[in-house]
C-alpha cells in the first residue's frame, strides 16, 4: 500500500467511525426521552417529598437506595391510588404490624408523592425490578376457577397464601378457618368496608355475581 492509499485509509475510516458514533448517539437520547414520561408540577413535588422523608433510607427506586423495605419503582402498577394514600398517611391503619413509620405526611403531600410513584412506574425499565421467580412458577399447573379469578384479578399483590404473594394484606393461607360464612366474603368482595371498618381493600364490585361467589367459594377452602 502506498503512503497515500494508507493516509486516506486512515481519514476516512476515522470520518466513518465518528459519523457512526453521531448516529448511534442521536439514536439513543430519542429512544431515552421516549423511556420516560412527561414530568408535571405534581410530579416534581412528589420527588421532593421523597427525598424530605428519606424514603430512600428504606426503599430502592430505579435502582438506588437501601434494601430494608420493598422496591418503589412499580408501586403503583398493583397498587390502586387509595390504598397507597392510606398506607402512606398511616401504614398502622392498614397493616397492624407494618414496620415503617407514620412519617407524618399531609394529604398534599401524599398526593403529590403518588404522582411521582406513578411516574416512575411508567418509565420504562426494561421489566426492572423482575417479578418474584416463585409468583411466576405458581401460575402454571391446575387451578380451580376461584384460584384462576384469584390470580386474574392480581389478588396476590397484597395477600399471601401458602408464602406466595404480597404482604400488605392479612395472609389467606387459612382464611376460611377465621371467617368460615361464604356470605361475609362475598359481602366482603364487593364492599370491604361494610364489613371491616375503614378496610384499605379495594372493592371488587365490578366482578360479577357469578364471580364474586367462585372467589367466595374459593376462600373458605383455605383451612
Ligand atoms: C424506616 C423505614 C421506612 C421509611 C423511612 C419508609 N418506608 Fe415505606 N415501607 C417500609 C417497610 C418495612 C414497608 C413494608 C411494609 C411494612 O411492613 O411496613 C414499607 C412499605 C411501603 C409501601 C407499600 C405498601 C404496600 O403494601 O405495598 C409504600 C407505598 C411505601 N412504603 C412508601 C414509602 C414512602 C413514599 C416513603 C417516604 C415518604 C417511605 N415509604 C418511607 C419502610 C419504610
Ligand atoms: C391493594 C391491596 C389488596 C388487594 C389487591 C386485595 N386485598 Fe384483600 N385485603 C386487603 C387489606 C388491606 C385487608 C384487611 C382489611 C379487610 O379485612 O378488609 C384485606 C382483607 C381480605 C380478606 C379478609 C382476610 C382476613 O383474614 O381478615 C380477604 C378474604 C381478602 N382480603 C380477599 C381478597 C381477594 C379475594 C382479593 C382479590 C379479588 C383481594 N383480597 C385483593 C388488601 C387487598
Amino acid at each position: 500500500m502506498s503512503t497515500n492509499a494508507a493516509k486516506n485509509l486512515f481519514i476516512y475510516g476515522s470520518l466513518l467511525c465518528f459519523a457512526v458514533l453521531v448516529i448511534l448517539t442521536i439514536d439513543t437520547m430519542g429512544t431515552l426521552d421516549k423511556r420516560a414520561p412527561e414530568i408535571t408540577e405534581k410530579v416534581d413535588a412528589g420527588k421532593k417529598v421523597w427525598h424530605k422523608y428519606d424514603c430512600i433510607g428504606c426503599h430502592t427506586i430505579l435502582g438506588n437506595g437501601s434494601y430494608f423495605a420493598p422496591d418503589m419503582t412499580k408501586a403503583t402498577e398493583r397498587k390502586p391510588k387509595g390504598y397507597l394514600k392510606k398506607f402512606l398517611l398511616n401504614p398502622r391503619s392498614i397493616k397492624p404490624d407494618a414496620a415503617m413509620p407514620k412519617l407524618g405526611l399531609s394529604e398534599e403531600e401524599a398526593d403529590n408523592l403518588i404522582a411521582f410513584l406513578e411516574w416512575t412506574s411508567k418509565v420504562d425499565t426494561n421489566d426492572w425490578p423482575p417479578k418474584p421467580v416463585l409468583a411466576a412458577a405458581a401460575a402454571a399447573g391446575t387451578a380451580s376457577t376461584g384460584q384462576m379469578l384469584f390470580r386474574k384479578n392480581d389478588c396476590a399483590a397484597c395477600h399471601q397464601i401458602a408464602g406466595l404473594g404480597g404482604t400488605a394484606g392479612p395472609d389467606l393461607t387459612h382464611t376460611g378457618s377465621k371467617q368460615p360464612d361464604i356470605d361475609w366474603h362475598i359481602r366482603h368482595l364487593k364492599d370491604p368496608a361494610s364489613v371491616v371498618e375503614n378496610s384499605a381493600m379495594p372493592a371488587f364490585a365490578h366482578l360479577s355475581d357469578e364471580e364474586i361467589r367462585m372467589l367466595a367459594e374459593y376462600l373458605i377452602t383455605l383451612k
